[in-house]
């Protein structure tokens, strides 16, 4: 338990930091009218507003601190502050004592903690949206204009002397030679939660359909407009490409049947822009929402299935509705299937991703009595954050064959060739990378991890400690703190010199894992709420949307209400195959150890713990 002493010191510390910084940096700093704000004075999410040259001020209005630089907490903030358990206590009991959450399974208190669980990671994202890439203070053209990501701390002023604001002195560390040396893989490190490449493909194929980096119109830009879980990846991001992809008649999508086995249909069915390589015909080309998606196996893998599925339920409501016409059919689907989605996103994704033994419930009705926000603005944080490329093997084994990268990307024969059974099979039985600790990239992805830095640099994204502070996290203090490797620690020593300027997202991919986890606590921390938002606020979940009759009545409510992965594949297969997102369990690698340094066993603590958090 930490004590209000402890925290002052870590405030008074942190200050001293911050007290230090410009005064032995400032040889660095060029001109003598550095925008303060540059500093990143404001505490709390406090709001940063220069007035004359070297003049700010800290807008700390309802942060629950106050001062200059909104440092002295309230009376309140001070009493929760001591009443918070830390995140690593959080986790360490949600991942702990099976007894007690074998009854709490059972109980209300499911219900209870649940709605805590959402309630709280929601609260951290602003609905409506804040800042973007243009504006780092509130705008009109910023809320309104869809083409934007958003960001949740707004980018560094234009005209401070480094990308992080005053931070990373001289020059930012080479991104090729900070992948090369941090990122890269050496030997294949598997994920010691047992996630498998069923699961890598469906993190890139669902969040594929929100994160569309629309380059063409600039930086920080984005082509999915509808920001959250639209299926968009099924029907098109826009109408004149949804019309294309349909049948027009049942409500049906268009399809072509390969083997007497349903697929999406060819772009010559379905004239659409596709990205394939150069050279391949129409006829070869696939039709998918997601125009990216012919490009991967393992995504035509889950555009296949999905498109079976809507069909296979359009057939349903059809029966349900004879007098229905095509639109409604149609129209009723998607949102069944955007039910679908979320429901498997959180009880069977979220859920083997976090390692929770509470069980997690997709339920709407848990936030009806709260004053949760529905909407979403897709993050520009939140994409930088989900680049798990570490996911990814150094090969690909389906039914007996080893495919080598050049085999398997940009091959339009392997969805066929296999069918959908032993791709799912092949890619259920094979593990996936740990996403975190360094040293995990396959060298055919590590330019993606490079775009990522440069790209965060050329939107003056803020250090990886000002977003750890943003989601109540405590900024590190020394390289050693932010990583158990000796090695990592020494490399990014030297190449950033303060672990003030460490930037985000090599942050987030080099932080010491959680033990026996896939990730960070950052990632973890700050991904959840972006992800639990993005699915709560979905319009389908509010108080108006959510009943029967929105998803065609009672048969098509169940079928969002009982959807999972395993009926998602054996409703749409002959045969059905070996399914999950975790390498079934005689394939796993042993788990990693419980050395945990939080001392929360004694069951005194845990029930303290329990009853704060109510
Ligand atoms: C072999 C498999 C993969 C390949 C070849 C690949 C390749 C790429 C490429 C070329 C980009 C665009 C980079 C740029 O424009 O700078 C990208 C972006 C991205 N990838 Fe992957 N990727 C793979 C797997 C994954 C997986 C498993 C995930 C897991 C979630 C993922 C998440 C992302 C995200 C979030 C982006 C940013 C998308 C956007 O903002 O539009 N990728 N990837
Ligand atoms: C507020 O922050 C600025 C810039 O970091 C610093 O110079 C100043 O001393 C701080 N003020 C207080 C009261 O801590
Ligand atoms: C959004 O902003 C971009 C860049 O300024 C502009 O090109 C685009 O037309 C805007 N979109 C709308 C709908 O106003
Ligand atoms: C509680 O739920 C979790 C996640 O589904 C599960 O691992 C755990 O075994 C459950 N306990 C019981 C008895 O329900
Ligand atoms: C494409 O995949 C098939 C297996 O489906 C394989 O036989 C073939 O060699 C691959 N093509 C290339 C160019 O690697």
């Amino acid at each position: 338990m930490r004590s209000v002493k402890a925290s002052v010191l870590g405030s008074v510390l942190a200050l001293l930091l911050l007290l230090r910084e410009p005064a032995c940096r400032g040889d660095e700093v060029a001109s003598n009218t550095v925008n303060p704000c540059c500093y990143l004075p404001c505490q709390h999410s406090g709001v940063c507003v220069r007035y004359s040259e070297d003049k700010y001020e800290c807008d700390c209005t309802r942060t629950g601190y106050y001062g200059e630089n909104c440092t002295v907490p309230e009376f309140w903030t001070r009493v929760r502050q001591f009443l918070k358990p830390s995140p690593d206590v959080v986790h360490y009991i949600l991942t702990h004592f099976h007894w007690l959450w074998e009854i709490i399974n059972h109980t209300f208190l499911r219900d209870v903690l649940m709605r805590l669980v959402l309630t709280v990671r929601a609260n951290l994202i602003p609905t409506p949206p804040t800042y973007n890439s243009k504006y780092n203070y509130l705008s009109w053209e910023s809320y309104y204009n869809l083409s934007y990501y958003t960001r949740i701390l707004p980018p560094v002023p234009e005209d401070c002397p480094t990308p992080l604001g005053v931070k990373g002195g001289a020059g930012l560390p080479d991104p090729e030679l900070l992948v090369e040396r941090l990122l890269k893989r050496r030997t294949f490190r598997p994920d010691p939660q047992g996630s498998n490449l069923m699961f890598a493909f469906f993190a890139q194929h669902f969040t594929h359909q929100f994160f569309k980096t629309y380059n063409r119109m600039g930086l920080g830009f984005t082509k999915a407009i509808a920001h959250g879980v639209d299926a968009g990846h099924v029907y098109g991001d826009n109408l004149e490409r949804q019309l294309q992809l349909r049948l027009h008649q049942d409500g049906k999508l268009k399809y072509q049947l390969i083997d007497g086995e349903m697929y999406p249909p060819s772009v010559a069915d379905a004239p659409i822009k596709m990205s394939y390589p150069p050279g391949i015909p129409p006829e070869g080309q696939m039709a998918i929402g997601q125009e990216v998606y012919g490009l991967l196996p393992g995504l035509g893998m889950y555009a296949t299935l999905w498109l079976r599925e809507h069909n296979r339920v359009c057939d349903i409501l059809k029966a349900e509705h004879p007098t229905w016409d095509d639109e409604q059919i149609f129209q009723t689907t998607r949102l069944i299937i955007i039910g679908e989605t979320i429901r498997i996103v959180i009880e069977e994704y979220v859920q083997h991703l976090s390692g929770y033994l509470l069980q997690l419930k997709f339920d709407p009705t848990l936030l009806f009595n709260s004053n949760f926000q529905y909407g979403n603005r897709i993050a520009l944080e939140f994409s930088q954050l989900y680049h798990w490329h570490p996911l990814m093997p150094d090969s690909f084994f389906i039914n007996g064959d080893e495919l080598s990268y050049p085999q398997f990307l940009f091959n339009t024969s392997v969805l066929t060739h296999y069918g959908i059974e032993k791709l799912v099979d092949a890619f259920s039985r094979q593990a996936a990378g740990q996403i975190g600790g360094g040293h995990n990239i396959n060298a055919m992805v590590t330019k993606v991890a490079v775009g990522a830095i440069k790209e965060s640099r050329q939107l003056r994204m803020q250090p990886f400690n000002e977003y750890r502070k943003r989601f109540n996290l405590k900024p590190y203090t020394s390289f050693r703190q932010f990583t158990d490797s000796e090695e990592i620690a020494r490399e990014l020593e030297e190449f950033y010199g303060d672990i003030e300027a460490l930037e985000f997202y090599p942050g987030l991919m080099l932080e010491k894992t959680r033990a026996g986890t896939i990730f960070g606590e950052s990632m973890v921390e700050m991904g959840a709420p972006f992800s639990l938002k993005g699915l709560l606020g979905n319009p389908i979940c509010s108080p108006e949307y959510w009943k029967p009759s929105t998803f065609g009545g009672k048969v098509g409510f169940d079928i969002v209400n009982s959807a999972t992965l395993k009926k998602l594949v054996c409703l749409n297969t002959k045969s059905c195959p070996y399914v999950a997102f975790r390498v079934p369990a005689e394939e796993q690698s042993q788990r990693g150890s419980d050395d945990i340094s939080i001392h929360t066993s004694h069951p005194l603590i845990l029930v303290n713990t329990l009853f704060l958090l109510c």
